[in-house]
């Protein structure tokens, strides 16, 4: 018997340069499922046509069942094998129908991909390759179908039926089942097929098209939760007309459908006609969720409706290019979020999340190019890389090519792919057409891993000031040498003294090691604003003085570029302070100071820019992350801004009062409260915990009582427990709302977080089958720098333990779970033995899967 380590020692993988188009074409399918949780027969009819000239057999991918039956046009046959997980079926003809008929378990479906059950329903989750686990089918993008399904199922269990496309019949048979049958016009791949069978409410409205064409959509949901649909109904209408008038995209059936589950892997799914969400990227009321939730509900909302175009109409050629459609899909919807509030806090927050996430990615042992070369598990590429810095490859080609010009290729795009399978290469070459331009070498984005670095020196001389700049892309696995790459960089110069504009703007497009460009006729010492807008997603090192990035972070017309500018001070302030101890925190606090009382600042910015860096992005700034040395730094200047500015803070805690309301105005004061509650407490002051409390109750929303259990918990008040109690009580029926209740504790700035962490696995409203739960818990613990990286490797071996009982259960969450561990070689020599022992002992897991073996061999490497 081969053991689990052999196979393991040799996974299999899968290469971009190997693909070859399907031997088999499936023009048509029809799929009857007589639906039960514990046992769901379905019967598959694929109308499938060789294509090409070859003699190879039919092979469908399969996951370990086997058929009950196959039959070739109408007759049972017995000549069919089973190799690896796949059923191969000789063929003689050109087109033949083959029907075959398999037995699932939806409710001992914990992996949650395939047919599985949450709360009662049973829903699908076929991304990437879920299918398989629900029928024999050749899994994968380029096989287009046009898809019909009949469900049968127990009325009074399952009294709706959904699946893609539009309804067309239904009835009821005798012995208390019904039945509906559903047919999408659509060719899709298999990726996006859907049903939902469950006791479900629904919220309806309707849409009509630009072209006038009405759409009934409709948000299903348990009874219970219909009050907290609004939001998300609203969001919809939204996306879909802000598609029509920003991209001249029209939605195409007569239905849209929305289901909320409980249980889901991801955020949500973008199955054609019938999505299918996470409930937290839904559910939402000012009691229960936070402006952060509805923000996130009103863009997951959008990037999922925009999938229906930039990723149904148009799919994936293969798995390697999913940051075609993921890419491009998150920068639509980012634009869309734009477009609802700041433009310049939207940014801020995109480029704190690409920091936070993707940055550290590619630096690591898992970095990959935007467009991968090889993979053994597909949903281990589900990335900050693919998403959000794919969404940058896009947003840079915007930028190049300008608006109209960039909307006319989006145009052209998606005219002539439509109903096809594209490659990222596609995308690149009708921006290239429609915008006259050569991007040749903007190609090396797709392929080149690691975030460029980029140095940027300007001197001057008189009137006339020398731009210097260098680019540099840090060797990542499997790639040692890297060319130049096109950086489209946004500068400007202003005037030390009169503090105005000394040049337009100017994009630079930086694509040699080394470049110089020359300023002239320049009244005053020039200042240095560049990257404005985060135009490229690279890192810059300037030695602009502090002083200078004071003068910028009041001066600069673009409010990225001073929100940028404070942060570089910022981090420069604690880098220094963390690395060689010293501490002058006076630029800071007066860039900070003036930052507050500049009354012209709109409340949401004013709170990102006065934010320091988080502990995770000051250690990627040092050569060796000591986590000890920089929550000291950051809480001593903390402490220091929150005893100085103590008036403005109190000042901001009392501004924008008022009874609950979602705009963007009372977004921002709730935001900048809760942002001067922190640095109150920061500060030692004697009331901050009774501040902290009396806000905790008076609170009308979650936002501002999430704010404030998140402060309290921080702290050494007894009120920290009242807290934690009452909102647990509160809160107990609420499993959304619990997340929040474990995420609050582990995230906590506390010596005690590991141990309160530990025992939470063991509270009884802790489970690993639910994503959202072990993220909110197990996820949010190793992001607690201070906490998770403990010096005894007690937080290790937590992460480490959680993740082997996981991948037990459900092996893409587990897997999920494993990058911080991964960080290892950022840290000093015992912590690093301590992560690297831990990753070995995951590696050793017997019955291991494919998923985390990956991640951890890969992060052992
Ligand atoms: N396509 C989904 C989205 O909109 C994500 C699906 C990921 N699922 C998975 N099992 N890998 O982003
Ligand atoms: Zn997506």
């Amino acid at each position: 018997m081969l053991d689990i380590q052999t196979s393991l020692a040799q996974p299999i993988v899968i290469r971009r340069e190997a693909y070859a188009a399907p031997d088999w074409l499936v023009p048509e399918v029809a799929l009857d499922f007589a639906l039960a949780a514990a046992a769901t027969r379905v019967r598959a009819r694929l109308s499938v046509t060789r294509n090409g000239a070859h003699d190879r057999p039919l092979r469908l991918d399969g996951a370990g069942q086997r058929p009950l039956s196959v039959s070739v046009d109408g007759v049972a046959v017995n000549d069919w094998r089973i190799e690896g997980e796949e059923l191969v079926v000789p063929l003689t003809g050109a087109a033949h129908v083959i029907e075959t008929e398999v037995e699932i378990a939806p409710e001992r479906n914990t992996q949650l991909m395939g047919l599985y059950a949450s709360g009662g329903n049973l829903c699908t989750q076929c991304e990437a390759e879920g299918f398989r686990r629900i029928t024999f089918f050749p899994d994968r993008p380029d096989v287009l179908s046009v898809y019909s399904v009949r469900m049968t199922a127990d009325k009074a269990l399952y009294p709706v039926l959904l699946a893609n496309g539009d309804p067309v019949e239904s009835g009821e048979l005798a012995d208390g089942r019904h039945w509906a049958t559903w047919h999408d016009p659509f060719p899709k791949p298999s990726y996006l097929f859907a049903l939902v069978a469950g006791n479900l409410a629904v919220n309806r409205g309707s849409f009509t098209t630009m072209s006038g064409r009405v759409v009934e959509l409709g948000i299903w949901v348990r009874e219970s939760d219909l009050a907290k649909t609004d939001h998300a109904l609203h969001a919809l209408k939204l996306a879909m007309e802000w598609d029509e008038r920003v991209y001249g995209r029209e939605y195409d059936l007569d239905v849209f459908n929305i289901v909320a589950v409980d249980d889901f892997n991801f955020g949500a799914m973008e199955n054609k006609g019938l999505n299918i969400f996470n409930s937290r990227y839904i559910l939402a009321d000012p009691d229960t969720a936070t402006d952060y939730d509805y923000d996130a509900i009103a863009a997951v909302v959008a990037h999922e409706y925009f999938h229906n175009w930039s990723g149904n109409r148009i799919t994936c050629r293969d798995w390697f290019q999913l940051s075609l459609k993921e890419g491009f899909t998150v920068y639509r919807d980012q634009g869309f979020s734009a477009d609802q509030g700041s433009r310049a806090v939207k940014r801020i927050e995109d480029v704190r999340g690409l920091r936070a996430a993707q940055f550290p990615e590619d630096a690591g042992p898992l970095a990959h190019p935007v467009r991968p070369e090889s993979y053994q598990e597909i949903s281990n590429f589900y990335t900050a890389t693919i998403y959000n810095k794919g969404a940058e490859l896009i947003r840079m080609m915007a930028s190049i090519l300008g608006p109209e010009t960039f909307r006319a290729a989006t145009d052209l795009y998606f005219d002539r792919f439509d109903g096809t399978a594209a490659t990222c290469e596609d995308y690149v070459a009708c921006m290239e057409e429609a915008g006259d331009v050569d991007l040749t070498q903007f190609r090396l984005w797709y392929a080149q891993a690691g975030t460029p670095r980029v140095s940027a020196t300007l001197d001057s001389v008189g009137s006339r000031a020398t731009l210097t700049l260098e680019q540099h892309v840090p060797p990542t696995p499997g790639q040692s040498d890297k060319a130049p790459m096109v950086l489209p960089l946004r500068v400007k110069l202003f005037g030390a003294e009169s503090g105005t504009a000394l040049t337009e703007e100017r994009l630079v497009l930086f694509d040699r090691a080394r470049d110089t460009i020359i300023f002239e006729g320049l009244a005053e010492r020039p200042v240095l604003s560049i990257n404005r807008g985060f135009s490229a997603p690279v890192i810059v090192e300037s030695d602009r003085s502090a002083a200078d990035l004071a003068f910028l972070s009041a001066h600069d017309d673009d409010p990225f570029a001073r929100y940028e500018a404070m942060q570089q001070l910022m981090l420069d302030t604690l880098v220094a302070s963390a690395v060689h101890g010293r501490a002058d925190h006076e630029g800071v606090i007066a860039a900070v100071a003036n930052t507050l009382d500049d009354a012209g600042l709109d409340p949401a910015f004013v709170a990102e820019a006065v934010l320091l860096p988080s502990e995770s992005f000051i250690g990627d700034q040092m050569a060796v992350v000591d986590p000890d040395a920089i929550f000291r730094a950051r809480e001593a200047l903390r402490r220091d801004l929150g005893r100085r500015l103590d008036a403005q803070w109190r000042r901001a805690l009392a501004q924008g009062v008022a009874p609950y309301a979602y705009t963007p105005e009372a977004k921002g004061f709730r935001r900048l409260r809760s942002v001067a509650l922190g640095y109150i407490a920061a500060s030692g002051a004697a009331d901050a915990a009774e501040l902290a409390f009396a806000q905790f109750e008076a609170a009308d929303n979650m936002t501002d009582r999430q704010g404030a259990l998140t402060t309290l918990v921080s702290g050494t008040s007894d009120l920290r427990i009242a807290a934690l109690d009452i909102f647990y009580n509160r809160y107990s029926d609420n499993a959304l709302v619990l997340d929040k209740w474990f995420q609050v504790q582990a995230l906590a700035s506390r010596d005690d977080t590991g141990a309160v962490v530990a025992a939470l696995t063991r509270h009884p409203d802790f489970t690993l089958a639910n994503p959202n739960r072990a993220r909110a818990l197990v996820g949010a613990f190793s992001a607690n720098q201070r906490a998770f990286h403990a010096a005894d490797g007690s937080g290790y071996r937590l992460l480490a333990d959680q993740l082997i009982a996981l991948d037990r259960l459900n092996p893409q969450t587990a897997a999920k779970l494993l990058p911080p561990l991964g960080r290892r070689r950022r840290f000093d020599a015992a912590r690093s033995g301590l992560m690297r022992a831990e990753l070995e002992r995951i590696v050793a897991t017997p019955g291991l899967s494919k998923d985390v073996f990956e991640q951890a061999s890969k992060s052992l490497e």
